[in-house]
């Protein structure tokens, strides 16, 4: 018995990293769970034992979440599969770092296009089932630099700003429908995204992190199966900081 037993939960980008650790999180509290990546391939098939192990149902598809029309047929697909959708969480998400004046056009667009277009994209998509259904919550994987800004990051963190305008703007619009939407602010977390830190990149963070540590995915998961549980049933609208500290 979990506390999301016969939920239907829908992850954007879970094949690895956070999304992987939040899809398996949701499942071992009874969820059945679904996930997207642009790609499936061998991680894909390792999630979907790991859910199943578990216990629950889930389903891989392959979506692109720069495209509405993919987001719609996703949502469309899960709701024919499980017949209803109970928890939706944008994750996928990309960083294409430089300083402004060598950021070039495509670096700005490609972040947007995925980062930020793909949540309204996902969220668009699945408010006429979640609206039809009087239930429903919403967690979108923002980052603490859409809250401080963050030096060679002016695309991402413009993104991650809007991510959380998006959460709060969908809080007030679904807040009467019984539809509750948060978002969670992680801070550095150990995944491919944050390989790519220079040793020097990575010493300078962790004098600014309080807690000295870089976090695992699953202490992320962690605070989106609070969000996406009973337990969190008077909250929306929130961004929750998971960042050691970092952002007081
Ligand atoms: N790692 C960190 O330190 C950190 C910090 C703050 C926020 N985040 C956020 O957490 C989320 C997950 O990051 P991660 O560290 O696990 O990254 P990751 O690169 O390990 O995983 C991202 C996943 O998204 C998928 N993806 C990329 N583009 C896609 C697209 N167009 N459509 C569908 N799927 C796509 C990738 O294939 C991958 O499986 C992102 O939104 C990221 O911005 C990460």
């Amino acid at each position: 018995m979990g506390i999301l037993d016969t939920k239907v939960a829908l992850v954007t980008g879970g094949a690895r990293g956070i999304g992987r650790e939040i899809a398996l999180k949701l499942a071992s509290e009874g969820a059945h769970v679904a996930f997207t990546d642009i790609r499936l391939e061998g991680a894909a098939d390792e999630v979907m034992n790991l859910i199943r192990a578990k216990g629950v149902r889930t389903t891989a598809i392959q979506s692109d979440v720069r495209s509405l029309s993919e987001a719609q047929n996703t949502i469309d697909t899960v709701v024919k599969e499980y017949q209803h959708i109970d928890i939706l969480v944008n994750n996928a998400g990309i960083t294409r770092d430089n300083l402004i004046m060598r950021m070039s056009e495509d670096e700005w667009d490609s972040v947007i296009a995925i980062n930020l277009k793909g949540t309204f994209n996902f969220c668009k998509a699945a408010s006429r089932q979640m609206l039809g259904q009087r239930q429903g919550k919403i967690v979108n994987i923002a980052s603490i630099v859409g809250v401080m800004g963050n030096a060679g990051q002016v695309n991402y963190s413009a993104s991650k700003a809007g991510v959380i305008g998006i959460t709060k703007t969908l809080a007030k619009e679904f807040a009467s429908r019984n539809i509750q939407v948060n978002a969670v602010a992680p801070g550095f977390i150990d995944t491919e995204m944050t390989q790519k830190l220079t040793p020097q990149q990575r010493e300078a963070l962790m004098n600014a992190i309080p807690m000295k540590r870089i976090a695992t995915p699953e202490e992320i998961a962690n605070v989106v199966l609070f969000l996406a549980s009973p337990a969190a049933s008077y909250i929306t609208g929130q961004v929750i900081n998971v960042d050691g500290g970092l952002v007081m």
